[in-house]
Protein backbone atom coordinates (compact mmCIF):
# COMPACT_ATOMS: atom_id res chain seq x y z
CA UNK A 1 0.00 0.00 0.00
CA UNK A 2 2.67 2.46 -0.50
CA UNK A 3 2.29 5.95 -1.78
CA UNK A 4 3.74 6.14 -5.56
CA UNK A 5 0.72 8.11 -7.37
CA UNK A 6 -0.91 11.09 -5.70
CA UNK A 7 -1.30 11.71 -1.58
CA UNK A 8 -4.82 10.03 -0.62
CA UNK A 9 -6.85 12.09 2.08
CA UNK A 10 -6.97 11.23 5.56
CA UNK A 11 -10.41 10.29 5.03
CA UNK A 12 -10.00 7.74 1.90
CA UNK A 13 -10.27 4.23 2.51
CA UNK A 14 -7.66 2.04 2.89
CA UNK A 15 -7.06 -1.65 3.23
CA UNK A 16 -4.89 -3.40 6.07
CA UNK A 17 -4.18 -7.02 5.63
CA UNK A 18 -7.85 -8.34 5.90
CA UNK A 19 -9.43 -5.17 6.86
CA UNK A 20 -11.22 -2.52 5.00
CA UNK A 21 -10.45 1.07 6.95
CA UNK A 22 -13.37 3.66 6.29
CA UNK A 23 -10.24 6.31 6.96
CA UNK A 24 -6.40 6.30 7.21
CA UNK A 25 -6.85 7.68 10.89
CA UNK A 26 -5.48 5.58 13.35
CA UNK A 27 -6.01 5.36 17.27
CA UNK A 28 -2.62 5.03 18.88
CA UNK A 29 -2.03 3.02 21.82
CA UNK A 30 -2.86 4.37 24.90
CA UNK A 31 -2.38 3.02 28.65
CA UNK A 32 -5.14 4.42 30.70
CA UNK A 33 -4.58 1.78 33.75
CA UNK A 34 -8.54 1.18 33.66
CA UNK A 35 -8.50 -2.68 33.76
CA UNK A 36 -9.49 -4.81 37.22
CA UNK A 37 -6.44 -5.70 39.24
CA UNK A 38 -5.83 -8.66 37.89
CA UNK A 39 -5.14 -7.22 34.74
CA UNK A 40 -9.24 -8.40 32.93
CA UNK A 41 -10.63 -5.42 30.93
CA UNK A 42 -13.70 -3.51 32.29
CA UNK A 43 -16.91 -2.29 30.96
CA UNK A 44 -15.28 1.11 31.12
CA UNK A 45 -12.86 0.24 28.87
CA UNK A 46 -15.68 -1.25 26.27
CA UNK A 47 -17.45 1.48 26.55
CA UNK A 48 -14.59 3.51 25.59
CA UNK A 49 -13.78 2.16 22.95
CA UNK A 50 -16.54 1.72 21.39
CA UNK A 51 -16.86 5.29 21.71
CA UNK A 52 -13.91 6.01 18.94
CA UNK A 53 -15.10 3.24 16.89
CA UNK A 54 -14.73 5.86 14.10
CA UNK A 55 -11.28 5.73 14.01
CA UNK A 56 -9.92 3.62 10.55
CA UNK A 57 -8.22 1.70 13.35
CA UNK A 58 -7.99 1.33 17.21
CA UNK A 59 -4.78 0.19 18.60
CA UNK A 60 -5.86 -1.16 22.23
CA UNK A 61 -3.43 -0.41 24.21
CA UNK A 62 -0.04 -2.41 25.96
CA UNK A 63 -1.32 -5.60 27.05
CA UNK A 64 1.17 -7.84 28.89
CA UNK A 65 1.65 -11.36 27.69
CA UNK A 66 2.87 -12.79 31.12
CA UNK A 67 2.88 -11.51 34.83
CA UNK A 68 6.31 -10.54 35.24
CA UNK A 69 5.98 -8.16 32.31
CA UNK A 70 3.26 -6.08 33.80
CA UNK A 71 4.49 -2.54 34.10
CA UNK A 72 1.84 -0.50 35.99
CA UNK A 73 -1.01 -1.30 38.10
CA UNK A 74 -4.02 -1.99 36.17
CA UNK A 75 -2.50 -2.38 33.06
CA UNK A 76 -4.38 -5.23 31.12
CA UNK A 77 -3.41 -8.65 30.27
CA UNK A 78 -3.66 -11.39 27.55
CA UNK A 79 -2.28 -14.46 29.29
CA UNK A 80 -5.20 -15.60 31.52
CA UNK A 81 -9.50 -16.95 30.54
CA UNK A 82 -10.69 -14.00 32.25
CA UNK A 83 -8.45 -11.62 30.43
CA UNK A 84 -9.86 -13.21 27.13
CA UNK A 85 -13.25 -13.14 28.57
CA UNK A 86 -12.86 -9.28 29.37
CA UNK A 87 -11.35 -8.18 26.23
CA UNK A 88 -14.01 -10.26 24.18
CA UNK A 89 -16.70 -7.85 25.63
CA UNK A 90 -14.47 -4.72 24.79
CA UNK A 91 -13.96 -6.29 20.83
CA UNK A 92 -17.78 -6.53 20.73
CA UNK A 93 -18.73 -3.52 21.83
CA UNK A 94 -16.41 -1.55 19.12
CA UNK A 95 -17.81 -3.91 16.51
CA UNK A 96 -21.02 -3.19 17.55
CA UNK A 97 -19.96 0.35 17.19
CA UNK A 98 -18.39 -0.84 13.78
CA UNK A 99 -14.83 -0.80 14.63
CA UNK A 100 -11.92 -2.70 14.21
CA UNK A 101 -9.32 -3.19 16.62
CA UNK A 102 -5.38 -4.58 17.07
CA UNK A 103 -3.93 -5.09 20.38
CA UNK A 104 -0.87 -4.15 21.25
CA UNK A 105 1.72 -6.72 22.98
CA UNK A 106 3.92 -4.98 25.42
CA UNK A 107 6.60 -7.08 28.32
CA UNK A 108 7.81 -4.42 30.06
CA UNK A 109 11.48 -5.23 31.17
CA UNK A 110 12.71 -3.26 33.75
CA UNK A 111 9.95 -0.81 33.83
CA UNK A 112 8.13 -2.50 36.06
CA UNK A 113 8.49 -2.91 40.03
CA UNK A 114 7.46 -6.35 42.69
CA UNK A 115 4.90 -4.56 43.86
CA UNK A 116 3.24 -4.16 40.41
CA UNK A 117 3.90 -7.68 39.19
CA UNK A 118 4.76 -9.84 42.20
CA UNK A 119 8.23 -10.46 41.01
CA UNK A 120 11.37 -8.86 40.27
CA UNK A 121 11.35 -6.79 36.68
CA UNK A 122 13.46 -9.02 33.95
CA UNK A 123 15.91 -7.39 31.39
CA UNK A 124 18.47 -8.62 29.04
CA UNK A 125 20.97 -6.56 31.56
CA UNK A 126 20.79 -6.10 35.21
CA UNK A 127 20.34 -2.01 34.49
CA UNK A 128 17.71 -0.09 36.38
CA UNK A 129 15.50 2.62 34.59
CA UNK A 130 16.51 5.76 36.36
CA UNK A 131 13.90 7.03 37.73
CA UNK A 132 10.70 6.17 39.67
CA UNK A 133 7.79 3.95 38.58
CA UNK A 134 4.14 4.45 39.60
CA UNK A 135 2.98 1.44 42.12
CA UNK A 136 -0.71 1.00 44.13
CA UNK A 137 1.28 3.03 46.87
CA UNK A 138 3.05 5.57 44.70
CA UNK A 139 5.77 6.56 42.87
CA UNK A 140 8.95 4.45 44.07
CA UNK A 141 12.04 4.12 42.90
CA UNK A 142 12.44 1.23 40.21
CA UNK A 143 14.41 -1.57 41.29
CA UNK A 144 17.49 -3.39 39.79
CA UNK A 145 16.35 -6.01 37.23
CA UNK A 146 16.67 -9.56 36.82
CA UNK A 147 19.32 -10.79 34.07
CA UNK A 148 16.48 -13.04 31.50
CA UNK A 149 18.63 -16.64 31.22
CA UNK A 150 18.95 -17.76 27.90
CA UNK A 151 15.59 -20.36 29.03
CA UNK A 152 13.40 -17.53 30.16
CA UNK A 153 13.90 -15.61 26.59
CA UNK A 154 13.06 -18.49 24.83
CA UNK A 155 9.80 -19.05 27.11
CA UNK A 156 9.38 -15.78 26.76
CA UNK A 157 9.30 -15.46 23.02
CA UNK A 158 6.58 -18.42 23.59
CA UNK A 159 4.40 -15.99 25.79
CA UNK A 160 4.26 -13.27 22.99
CA UNK A 161 3.33 -16.00 20.46
CA UNK A 162 -0.01 -17.69 22.98
CA UNK A 163 -0.63 -13.84 23.63
CA UNK A 164 -1.20 -13.39 20.44
CA UNK A 165 -3.45 -16.57 20.08
CA UNK A 166 -5.26 -15.19 23.08
CA UNK A 167 -5.76 -11.98 21.26
CA UNK A 168 -7.02 -13.28 18.22
CA UNK A 169 -9.44 -15.72 20.43
CA UNK A 170 -10.97 -12.25 22.26
CA UNK A 171 -11.99 -10.91 18.67
CA UNK A 172 -8.96 -8.49 17.78
CA UNK A 173 -8.09 -8.40 13.90
CA UNK A 174 -4.07 -8.82 14.80
CA UNK A 175 -1.58 -7.81 17.27
CA UNK A 176 0.81 -5.09 17.37
CA UNK A 177 4.29 -5.98 19.24
CA UNK A 178 6.01 -3.26 20.97
CA UNK A 179 9.14 -2.61 20.18
CA UNK A 180 9.19 0.83 21.15
CA UNK A 181 9.18 3.38 24.19
CA UNK A 182 12.17 1.59 26.49
CA UNK A 183 10.07 -1.77 27.26
CA UNK A 184 11.72 -4.70 27.08
CA UNK A 185 12.14 -5.31 22.82
CA UNK A 186 13.61 -1.97 22.95
CA UNK A 187 16.07 -2.70 26.11
CA UNK A 188 17.50 -5.43 23.79
CA UNK A 189 17.80 -3.17 20.58
CA UNK A 190 19.58 -0.38 22.78
CA UNK A 191 23.43 -0.40 23.64
CA UNK A 192 22.91 0.83 27.34
CA UNK A 193 20.41 -1.19 28.44
CA UNK A 194 21.62 -4.18 27.22
CA UNK A 195 25.19 -5.40 27.63
CA UNK A 196 24.72 -8.97 27.06
CA UNK A 197 27.51 -11.01 25.80
CA UNK A 198 25.62 -13.85 24.63
CA UNK A 199 23.42 -14.26 21.20
CA UNK A 200 21.33 -11.24 22.27
CA UNK A 201 23.67 -8.72 23.05
CA UNK A 202 27.33 -6.79 21.39
CA UNK A 203 26.53 -6.46 17.31
CA UNK A 204 23.05 -5.01 15.87
CA UNK A 205 22.37 -8.33 14.52
CA UNK A 206 22.56 -9.75 18.14
CA UNK A 207 20.54 -6.72 19.54
CA UNK A 208 18.00 -7.13 16.76
CA UNK A 209 17.67 -10.99 17.27
CA UNK A 210 14.71 -10.87 20.31
CA UNK A 211 12.14 -8.51 18.21
CA UNK A 212 12.80 -10.78 15.25
CA UNK A 213 12.46 -13.64 17.00
CA UNK A 214 8.97 -12.48 18.96
CA UNK A 215 7.75 -11.31 15.70
CA UNK A 216 8.66 -14.72 14.22
CA UNK A 217 6.67 -16.56 16.70
CA UNK A 218 3.91 -14.15 16.68
CA UNK A 219 3.67 -14.05 13.33
CA UNK A 220 4.08 -18.48 13.31
CA UNK A 221 1.06 -18.13 15.60
CA UNK A 222 -1.59 -15.98 14.07
CA UNK A 223 -0.79 -15.70 10.42
CA UNK A 224 1.79 -12.62 10.00
CA UNK A 225 -0.98 -10.68 7.85
CA UNK A 226 -2.26 -9.73 11.53
CA UNK A 227 1.23 -8.38 13.33
CA UNK A 228 2.30 -5.42 13.12
CA UNK A 229 5.25 -3.66 14.85
CA UNK A 230 5.65 -0.55 16.94
CA UNK A 231 9.27 1.27 17.14
CA UNK A 232 10.42 4.18 18.49
CA UNK A 233 13.94 5.06 16.52
CA UNK A 234 16.08 7.53 18.70
CA UNK A 235 13.23 8.34 20.71
CA UNK A 236 14.69 8.51 24.87
CA UNK A 237 11.51 7.33 26.65
CA UNK A 238 12.02 5.13 29.95
CA UNK A 239 15.61 5.75 29.94
CA UNK A 240 16.84 4.59 26.54
CA UNK A 241 19.61 5.50 24.55
CA UNK A 242 20.26 3.43 21.72
CA UNK A 243 23.61 4.76 20.95
CA UNK A 244 23.91 3.68 17.48
CA UNK A 245 20.07 4.55 15.97
CA UNK A 246 21.40 5.02 12.23
CA UNK A 247 22.87 1.35 12.65
CA UNK A 248 19.80 -0.61 14.45
CA UNK A 249 17.17 0.81 12.41
CA UNK A 250 18.02 -0.28 8.43
CA UNK A 251 18.46 -3.91 9.44
CA UNK A 252 15.39 -4.28 11.61
CA UNK A 253 12.97 -3.11 9.59
CA UNK A 254 14.59 -4.93 6.14
CA UNK A 255 14.38 -8.29 8.30
CA UNK A 256 10.65 -7.43 9.19
CA UNK A 257 10.20 -6.26 5.87
CA UNK A 258 10.83 -10.55 4.61
CA UNK A 259 8.05 -11.40 7.14
CA UNK A 260 5.10 -9.86 4.95
CA UNK A 261 3.30 -8.14 7.87
CA UNK A 262 0.71 -6.04 8.27
CA UNK A 263 1.94 -2.80 9.21
CA UNK A 264 5.04 -1.18 10.59
CA UNK A 265 4.28 1.73 13.47
CA UNK A 266 6.91 4.48 14.01
CA UNK A 267 6.68 6.72 16.95
CA UNK A 268 7.54 10.14 16.93
CA UNK A 269 7.74 10.17 12.85
CA UNK A 270 9.62 13.25 11.17
CA UNK A 271 8.96 13.49 7.29
CA UNK A 272 12.65 15.85 7.37
CA UNK A 273 14.66 13.06 9.04
CA UNK A 274 16.81 11.06 6.73
CA UNK A 275 16.36 7.94 9.16
CA UNK A 276 12.67 8.12 8.53
CA UNK A 277 12.82 8.22 4.81
CA UNK A 278 15.54 5.34 4.83
CA UNK A 279 12.99 3.50 6.75
CA UNK A 280 10.15 4.13 3.97
CA UNK A 281 12.45 2.71 1.08
CA UNK A 282 13.51 0.11 2.51
CA UNK A 283 9.77 -0.82 4.23
CA UNK A 284 7.17 -2.43 1.06
CA UNK A 285 4.36 -2.32 3.21
CA UNK A 286 1.86 -0.64 5.27
CA UNK A 287 3.38 2.37 7.44
CA UNK A 288 1.79 3.84 10.30
CA UNK A 289 3.49 7.17 11.22
CA UNK A 290 2.85 8.73 14.91
CA UNK A 291 3.40 12.33 14.33
CA UNK A 292 5.49 14.08 16.57
CA UNK A 293 2.80 16.77 18.20
CA UNK A 294 5.28 17.98 20.90
CA UNK A 295 4.75 16.24 24.22
CA UNK A 296 3.83 17.77 27.27
CA UNK A 297 2.38 21.24 25.55
CA UNK A 298 -1.20 21.36 24.84
CA UNK A 299 -2.49 19.72 21.28
CA UNK A 300 -2.44 21.97 17.90
CA UNK A 301 -5.55 23.57 17.41
CA UNK A 302 -6.29 21.57 14.28
CA UNK A 303 -6.07 18.03 16.33
CA UNK A 304 -2.66 17.15 14.58
CA UNK A 305 -4.38 17.15 11.08
CA UNK A 306 -1.71 19.18 9.51
CA UNK A 307 0.70 17.00 10.81
CA UNK A 308 -0.76 14.24 9.91
CA UNK A 309 -1.23 15.15 6.21
CA UNK A 310 2.45 16.05 5.91
CA UNK A 311 3.39 12.56 6.83
CA UNK A 312 1.01 11.03 4.39
CA UNK A 313 2.63 13.41 1.95
CA UNK A 314 6.30 12.34 2.69
CA UNK A 315 5.14 8.47 2.24
CA UNK A 316 3.30 7.12 5.36
CA UNK A 317 0.10 5.12 4.26
CA UNK A 318 -1.96 5.44 7.93
CA UNK A 319 -1.74 8.23 10.70
CA UNK A 320 -1.91 7.40 14.04
CA UNK A 321 -3.11 9.91 16.85
CA UNK A 322 -2.81 9.42 20.67
CA UNK A 323 -4.04 12.32 22.61
CA UNK A 324 -6.21 14.12 20.02
CA UNK A 325 -8.27 11.07 20.23
CA UNK A 326 -7.99 10.27 23.99
CA UNK A 327 -9.67 14.27 23.98
CA UNK A 328 -12.00 13.64 21.27
CA UNK A 329 -14.32 10.64 20.78
CA UNK A 330 -15.36 11.93 17.50
CA UNK A 331 -12.31 12.95 16.25
CA UNK A 332 -12.50 11.59 12.46
CA UNK A 333 -15.80 14.10 12.36
CA UNK A 334 -13.52 17.15 13.90
CA UNK A 335 -10.99 16.52 11.27
CA UNK A 336 -13.01 15.88 8.73
CA UNK A 337 -14.97 19.53 9.04
CA UNK A 338 -11.53 21.00 10.72
CA UNK A 339 -13.69 21.72 13.98
CA UNK A 340 -11.82 22.68 16.97
CA UNK A 341 -10.61 19.52 19.10
CA UNK A 342 -11.04 19.31 23.38
CA UNK A 343 -7.74 19.61 24.53
CA UNK A 344 -6.70 16.88 27.40
CA UNK A 345 -7.78 17.97 30.88
CA UNK A 346 -6.88 16.81 33.97
CA UNK A 347 -3.52 15.18 33.49
CA UNK A 348 -3.59 13.64 36.64
CA UNK A 349 -6.93 11.71 35.04
CA UNK A 350 -4.61 10.05 32.00
CA UNK A 351 -3.17 6.97 34.01
CA UNK A 352 -5.42 6.14 36.71
CA UNK A 353 -8.92 6.89 37.57
CA UNK A 354 -12.49 5.60 36.72
CA UNK A 355 -15.01 7.05 34.33
CA UNK A 356 -14.11 10.64 35.02
CA UNK A 357 -11.50 12.09 32.30
CA UNK A 358 -12.26 8.80 30.51
CA UNK A 359 -15.92 8.21 28.89
CA UNK A 360 -16.70 12.55 29.78
CA UNK A 361 -15.21 13.79 26.56
CA UNK A 362 -18.17 15.34 25.22
CA UNK A 363 -18.86 14.93 21.12
CA UNK A 364 -19.40 17.68 19.24
CA UNK A 365 -23.10 17.16 19.20
CA UNK A 366 -22.95 16.87 22.70
CA UNK A 367 -21.14 20.61 22.96
C1 LIG B 1 -2.02 8.36 28.19
C2 LIG B 1 -1.03 7.77 27.20
C3 LIG B 1 -0.74 6.43 27.25
C4 LIG B 1 0.14 5.86 26.32
N1 LIG B 1 0.33 4.50 26.33
C5 LIG B 1 1.01 3.90 25.32
C6 LIG B 1 1.03 2.49 25.17
O1 LIG B 1 0.38 1.74 25.91
N2 LIG B 1 1.79 1.96 24.17
C7 LIG B 1 2.49 2.76 23.31
O2 LIG B 1 3.16 2.24 22.40
N3 LIG B 1 2.45 4.11 23.40
C8 LIG B 1 1.71 4.69 24.35
N4 LIG B 1 1.59 6.07 24.39
C9 LIG B 1 2.18 6.86 23.31
C10 LIG B 1 1.15 7.11 22.20
O3 LIG B 1 0.82 5.92 21.52
C11 LIG B 1 1.68 8.14 21.19
O4 LIG B 1 2.82 7.62 20.56
C12 LIG B 1 2.01 9.47 21.85
O5 LIG B 1 0.94 9.89 22.68
C13 LIG B 1 2.30 10.55 20.81
O6 LIG B 1 1.16 10.77 20.00
P1 LIG B 1 0.20 12.06 20.24
O7 LIG B 1 1.10 13.25 20.24
O8 LIG B 1 -0.78 12.01 19.10
O9 LIG B 1 -0.46 11.87 21.59
C14 LIG B 1 0.75 6.66 25.34
C15 LIG B 1 0.48 8.04 25.33
C16 LIG B 1 -0.40 8.59 26.22
C17 LIG B 1 -0.74 10.05 26.14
Amino acid sequence: MTNTTATPSLFAPARLGALELPNRLVMAPMTRNRAHADGTPSELMAAYYAQRADAGLIIAEAATPNRVGQTYANIPGIHTAAHVAGWRAVTDSVHAAGGRMFLQLQHGGRVGHPDNSGSIPVAPSPIPLPDTIHTPSGHQQAVVPRELTLDEIHSTVEDFAAAARNAIDAGFAGVEVHSANGYLLHQFLSQNTNQRTDAYGGSVTNRIRFTLEVVEAVAAAIGPERVGVRISPAVGANGIEEGDTDAIYPPLVAALARRHLAYLHVVFADPEQPLFRRIREIWPGTLIANPNLGWGVPLPEDGGKHAAERLLGAGADLISLGRSFLANPDLVTRLRLGAPVNQVRDAHLMYVGGAEGYLDYPTLVAA
